[in-house]
């Protein structure tokens, strides 16, 4: 059976008080992360370092960040780099989620100018992939993240592949103002992901609205590997719960 990975983006949340809490919080609970669970936190820049110094340089929780520039280094006003990631402690950039496509225009050619610049310097990029309702309402859900992974994957070896992590998050299911997926809508999303990239990428995860009615039925869909969570999991009693649904699946 394939590592499932359970992670979580506190997007824009989370003073370093509470950062710190969490993650003392986790650090005292690793013992309960079943076998078999890949977890990953991704906070927010401000709070990298103080999240590697709670963990520890060998935690079995992974650490990330929820964007980084393409370039190592140069006048990029705001922005972070990969390598500055890294040396904050951070082993995956997230890339591309639908609210820096939205709001910060993200394209598929930075997606692919960012999965290169992980990759380079040995970070795992999570590259998050979705439609909208209106794609979804149009029947071209598949075809629109086949197109979207494929134009942020261009050129990868089948090795530089393996390193990656997709998560699959509609729009129209993720936030305050998404709505639950059913499994339904996402069989098939799912089987034109997997029969891409099952067994070529590191996983292929879902993410949207994930609550701890629905992790498990989520968990159950052909080809996925894990999940990617927003609210659930900034509390920590939701995360070890779904730490803990993910072990028993
Ligand atoms: P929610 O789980 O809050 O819907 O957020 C999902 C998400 O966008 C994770 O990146």
């Amino acid at each position: 059976m394939s590592t499932l990975w359970v992670g979580t983006s506190w997007k824009m949340t989370k003073t370093l008080t509470e950062a710190r809490a969490w993650a003392e919080g986790l650090r005292e609970h690793l013992d309960t992360v079943p076998d078999g669970v890949q977890p990953f936190v991704i906070p927010s820049f401000t709070a990298t370092t103080t999240v590697r110094e709670i963990l520890g340089e060998d935690s079995p929780v992974l650490l990330g960040v929820q964007n980084a520039h393409w370039e190592d280094t140069g006048a990029w006003t705001g922005e972070v780099s990969v390598p500055q990631a890294k040396d904050a402690g951070a082993q995956i950039v997230e890339i591309g989620h639908s609210e820096r496509r939205e709001h910060f225009g993200e394209t598929v050619e930075t997606t692919r100018l960012k999965v290169a610049a992980a990759l380079r310097h040995g970070l795992t990029p999570l590259l998050c992939i979705g439609e909208s309702a209106g794609v979804k309402e149009a029947g071209g859900s598949s075809a629109f993240i086949l197109e979207q992974a494929a134009g942020a994957l261009e050129g990868l070896s089948e090795e530089e592949l393996a390193r990656v992590v997709i998560a699959y998050e509609p729009i129209w299911a993720i936030g305050e103002k998404g709505r639950p997926a059913t499994v339904e809508e996402l069989v098939e999303p799912f089987a034109a992901l997997g029969a891409e990239y099952t067994r070529r990428v590191a996983g292929l995860l879902y993410g949207g609205s994930v609550n701890l009615g629905n992790a498990a039925d989520l968990l159950g869909i052909d080809h996925v590997t894990g999940l990617f969570v927003g609210r659930t999991a900034w509390e920590l009693e939701g995360y070890l719960e779904l730490l803990a649904i993910a072990g028993r699946s």
